[in-house]
This record gives C-alpha cells, structure tokens and sequence, in this order.
C-alpha cells in the first residue's frame, strides 16, 4: 500500500473516531439519566454507549499507527504520548496527543471501575467532557480536509449533538428517578 492510501485511511479512521467519540459521549450522558431512548431500552443504551468508546478508542489507535507512515506528519513514537512536541503543526498536532492521553485515562479507569469504587470512577470519568473538545479542535486544526463542506458539515453536527446532550445533562429533571443518580454506571 503506498504512504498515500495510508494517509487517506489514517484521516478516515480519525474521522470515523471522532464520530463514534461523539455518540459515545451522547450516549453516557443519556445512560447516566436512567432514561431509555425511543429504540432502546436503559440496558442496551449502556452497552452502545461502551461499544462505541471502545470502537472509537479502536480507530484512534489505527489513525495515529496509520499517519505514523505519514511523511508529512513526522511522526515520532514520543509525540503519541507527550503533546505539542511534534514537527507538523505542533499545537494543533499536540491537542490531539492531549486527547489521546485523557482517553487512556478514560480507558484504563473504566477497566479499572470495580477497584476504583463509584464515586472515584465518576470524578475520573468526567475527563470525557475535557477529551471531546480537544479532539475536535485537533481535527479542525489539523486536517487535510477542514477547508471542505462535507467535513465541516460533520463536524457541526457532531458539536450540535454534543452540546444538545450536554445542555440536558445540566438541566434539573435530567434524570428520571432520584435512585437513577447511583443506579447507574454511566
Ligand atoms: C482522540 C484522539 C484523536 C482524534 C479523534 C483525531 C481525529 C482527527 C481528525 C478527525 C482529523 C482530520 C482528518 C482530515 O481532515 O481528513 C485528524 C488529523 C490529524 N491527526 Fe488526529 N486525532 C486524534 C489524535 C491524534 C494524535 C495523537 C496524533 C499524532 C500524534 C494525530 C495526528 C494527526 C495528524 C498528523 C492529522 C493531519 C492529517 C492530514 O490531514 O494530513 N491525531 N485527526
């Protein structure tokens, strides 16, 4: 495959991330009210929810392993951990790495809930609010194709669905029973 396909792909999977980081936010925010959605029921709104973080966990890790092969990127292997270092676009380039770095807090803490206890686990969990910012600004300060219609047609929708669920989050009749606020894992 050459490093021009590879490229492609590697934009492709960190488009595709940011669209299922997007969902997966949505839907913690909806598991974490205790509602159902109208095609779901509370149970599978959970499991979409995790399903989604782990795909777009999964495609984070081939849009940094693809545009390691890159030569316009530079990337090094230091620049996947510590941010703002790297050579293409440093501050742009190192948001994404910031992203990155929160989304494995995210991770290893949600492998680690049981141990973490509830509490522990939410405060940690709240990362997610900071991560999902980061990594759309990463993308619209680093991509190939901000410049284009359909791209910032997805990334205004991803904002819209984000901040829609988020400005529910904050409302009062949020959940929909008291007991929801420690029956459910979000
Ligand atoms: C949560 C983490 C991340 C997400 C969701 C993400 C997502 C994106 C998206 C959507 C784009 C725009 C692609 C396009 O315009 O076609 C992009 C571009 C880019 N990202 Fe990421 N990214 C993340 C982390 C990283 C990290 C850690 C690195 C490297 C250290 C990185 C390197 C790049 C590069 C070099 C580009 C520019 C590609 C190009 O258009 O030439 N990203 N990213």
């Amino acid at each position: 495959m050459t490093s021009e396909a590879l490229w492609a792909i590697g934009r492709g999977c960190g488009i595709t991330a940011l669209g299922f980081l997007t969902l997966s936010l949505a839907l913690g925010i909806v598991t974490r009210s205790g509602r159902p959605l109208p095609a779901l029921p509370r149970f599978a709104v959970a499991d979409v929810h995790r399903f989604t973080a782990l795909a777009g966990t999964l495609l984070v890790a081939l849009h940094v392993g693809l545009l390691f092969a890159d030569p316009y990127a530079q990337l090094r292997m230091i620049d996947f951990v510590v941010p703002f270092l790297g050579a293409y676009r440093p501050l742009w380039q190192g948001l994404g790495t910031l992203a990155v770095d929160l989304l494995l807090v995210v991770v290893v803490s949600s492998v680690l809930r049981r141990h973490l206890g509830l509490r522990a686990f939410r405060v940690v969990h709240w990362t997610s609010y900071a991560l999902w910012p980061i990594a759309l600004a990463h993308a619209l300060g680093n991509g190939t194709d901000t410049g284009q219609l359909w791209f910032q047609v997805f990334a205004g929708g991803c904002a819209l669905a984000a901040c829609a669920a988020l400005a529910w989050r904050v409302r009062s009749e949020f959940t929909e029973y008291a007991c929801a606020r420690t029956a459910v894992d979000a």
